[in-house]
């Protein structure tokens, strides 16, 4: 049986972990070459062992892509490697908590190079190459914080809600050459980065049970899954869509969170009224 992406290529920024390395596993199983990217050596090189192992095919590529020569680099591997290039997953994630008064100008420019510069020159570099193809697919992983703020986060929160409106930018000028952008903005996911703070504040756990609709937080595979849809040709009337993968957390009204939040609370306590 042959896979939803065979034949296809795809690129994952940040893939050494989480919901990148996820969507590289998934992608391979469902029959792409993938090139898997991180800084770290070590876990991008146990990304493909255990892609190939697998019985899948990968690459591993060091770049860091808040630079703009080792992006092109990245794209360029990608081609050289396998020939094509159908698939770029912009994820690479990398910000500084703070508030607008709070964050450093250099903290600023750190933060963008790698969660909007980055996915614009993958964008730039990427789209030639699909052309060439006959197409291809752009997935930016935004967040629900592109589209609600939160609190002390104004680099994440402005670059995410930026990452939104040029997926629609691009989508709207290469449609007509094959390619399609989408983003998909996922809620909490918990990952391996996470975990420790996790278990350092099991409550979160319990409150993400209460406040997502679905009732629990999400995993990687969960915005894999999703990506996946995004990369496939099963997708090819979705384009410039900015795609909520959050367990319904965005879709309620802000009285009827705060009443769950109220029983949460309360439940906290040790009050189990509803
Ligand atoms: N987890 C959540 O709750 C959540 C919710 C909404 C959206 N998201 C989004 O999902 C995406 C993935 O996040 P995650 O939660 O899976 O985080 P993660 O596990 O920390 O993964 C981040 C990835 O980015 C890579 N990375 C960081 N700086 C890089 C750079 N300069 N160049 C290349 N790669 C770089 C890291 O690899 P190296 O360290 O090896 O470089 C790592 O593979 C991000 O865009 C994030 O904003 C996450």
């Amino acid at each position: 049986m042959s896979g939803r992406l065979e034949g296809k290529v795809a690129v994952i920024t940040g893939s050494t972990s989480g919901i990148g390395r996820a969507t590289a596993e998934l992608f391979a199983r469902e029959g792409a070459c993938v090139v898997v990217n991180g800084r770290r050596r070590d876990l991008g090189e146990q990304v493909v062992a255990g892609i190939r192992a697998d019985g899948g095919e990968a690459t591993y590529f060091y770049a860091d892509v808040g630079v703009s020569t080792e992006l092109r680099a990245l794209i360029d591997h990608a081609v050289a490697t396998y020939g094509r290039l159908d698939v770029l997953m912009n994820n690479a994630y990398h910000a500084t908590h703070g508030t607008a008064v709070e964050i450093e100008e250099h903290e600023w420019d750190a933060d963008m190079a790698v969660l909007l510069k980055a996915a614009y020159l993958g964008c730039k570099y990427a789209i030639p190459e699909m052309i060439k193809g006959g197409g291809g697919s752009i997935i930016n992983i935004s967040s629900v914080h592109g589209v609600l703020a939160g609190r002390n986060y104004v680099t994440y929160e402005t670059a995410k809600a930026g990452l939104i409106n040029m997926t629609r930018q691009v989508a709207v000028d290469f449609g007509h050459q094959g390619i399609r952008v989408n983003a998909i903005c996922p809620g909490w996911i918990i990952v391996n980065a996470s975990r420790e703070w996790v278990a350092e504040h099991p409550e979160a756990i319990r409150r993400a049970e209460v406040i997502y609709p679905v009732g629990r937080p999400g995993w990687p595979i969960d915005v894999a899954r999703a990506a996946l849809f995004l990369a496939s040709d099963e997708s090819s009337f979705i384009t410039g869509h900015a795609l909520m993968v959050d367990g319904g957390l965005t879709i309620q009204l802000q009285d009827s969170l705060s009443h769950v939040v109220e029983r949460w609370a309360r439940e906290a306590n040790g009050d189990h009224r509803d």
